[in-house]
């Protein structure tokens, strides 16, 4: 089996309405899963591009998130309507999208 080339991690995460540090799918529809899902299908890149459903992937405060490995490009405030656009820009042409992009220093590699 083929290794991916791009594995991207949709943050799925739910909190009750009103919690501090927000929630990256709060009505629990997963619209930017699905929206992922059918943007790799309708360009068949699939399976060699994977998209999955994640739990918390603590940068809440910048959500919703995706991340994408290996590359490790982490993109926040992510909307179904961006979907189409980081396929076509940053999965298939390689190039990061600075207006979603979370850069290093931005990064919360401190809260549990
Ligand atoms: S709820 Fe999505 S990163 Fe925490």
């Amino acid at each position: 089996m083929p290794k991916f080339t791009h594995h991207v991690f949709i943050c799925g995460n739910q909190r009750t309405p009103g919690h501090p540090r927000g929630c990256c799918n709060c009505d629990g529809k997963d619209a930017l899963r699905e929206a992922f899902k059918s943007e790799l299908t309708r360009r068949g890149l699939t399976p060699l591009v994977r998209a999955n459903k994640a739990g918390c992937l603590d940068q809440c405060e910048m959500g919703p998130i995706v991340v994408i490995y290996p590359q490790e490009i982490w993109y926040g405030n992510v909307q179904p309507h961006d979907v189409p656009r980081i396929v076509e820009e940053t999965i298939i042409g390689g190039r990061l999208l600075d207006d979603l992009l979370i850069k290093d220093d931005q990064l919360n590699n401190t809260k549990a």
